[in-house]
């Protein structure tokens, strides 16, 4: 078991997930890849809960990228659908557990019956204290850092006020700590235009499993061996250790 292995004290605040897979698995047992999606939807639940269990306090979910509109319009549609019917019935889960929902992404591109089942979700998780699901919705690193820098611009703020922190103001992460740790599932070994400016010193963590067959145990697995790499933000490892 991963989970006793945890150091309580040494945790992520901020773990981000590109969930992939759910179409080869859906492959492999013969079935349409929607089935996978719906299948993934399973393993959304599990990984939210048992980061909520151990006290992550910001959990991101890569589950619509910008690209993802050029997939065939069938399977978009039933994405879409999956979407706003996994939002309205799990919103109950989220309140059990005292999670509050947020998402980030081109929200506007988004389908109005998802845009307003989401809206009801985030307004009525938003008192929640636990941990935060950031669900990342038609969602692209470059279309946030491309809207960050027409934000500045518009605003017509001096050059020399443009600095690291600024700019993460104008970000949708606004306010969230940068993530310690990106887990990617079915073995791809890529970031796919997500949280290009956040994850400058994350580590990066891939696993084979498929998306529909990840656990919490995964999870808890992945942060195990986080806890075990040395991070050192470009310092020497003998300066990490004197400071610890
Ligand atoms: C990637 O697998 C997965 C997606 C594009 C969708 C993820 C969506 C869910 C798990 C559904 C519900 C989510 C929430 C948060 C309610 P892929 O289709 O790229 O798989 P492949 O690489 O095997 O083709």
């Amino acid at each position: 078991m991963f989970k006793e292995k945890i150091d309580t004290n040494n945790l992520p605040k901020h773990i981000a997930i590109t969930m992939d897979g759910n179409g080869r698995w859906a492959k492999t047992k013969g079935k349409f890849r929607i089935f996978g999606h719906k299948s993934g939807v399973k393993a959304v639940r599990d990984t939210v809960e048992g980061a909520a269990e151990i006290g992550i306090d910001f959990l991101t979910l890569y589950a619509f990228s910008t690209e993802n509109w050029d997939r065939p319009k069938k399977e978009v549609d039933a994405l879409m659908s999956l979407l706003v019917s996994t939002i309205n019935k799990e919103t109950t889960t989220l309140m059990d557990n005292n999670i509050k929902l947020t998402a980030i992404g081109d929200l506007n591109s988004l389908p109005k019956k998802c845009q307003e089942e989401l809206q009801e979700s985030i307004e009525k998780t938003k008192n929640n204290t636990r941990t935060t699901v950031i669900l990342a919705l038609s969602y692209s690193s470059r279309w946030e850092i491309l809207n960050a820098i027409k934000q500045i611009v518009k605003e017509g703020i001096k050059e020399d006020q443009v600095n690291e922190n600024l700019f993460s103001q104008y970000l949708t992460t606004k306010g969230v700590p940068n993530p310690e740790l990106l887990i990617r599932t079915s073995g791809e070994q890529r970031i796919s235009n997500f949280l290009l400016w956040q994850i400058a010193y994350s580590e990066l963590y891939f696993t084979d499993v498929l998306w529909p067959d990840f656990r919490r145990e995964d999870l808890f697995e992945a942060i195990v061996k986080y806890q075990i790499r040395e991070r050192r933000f470009g310092k020497t490892s003998e300066q990490i250790k004197e400071e610890n």
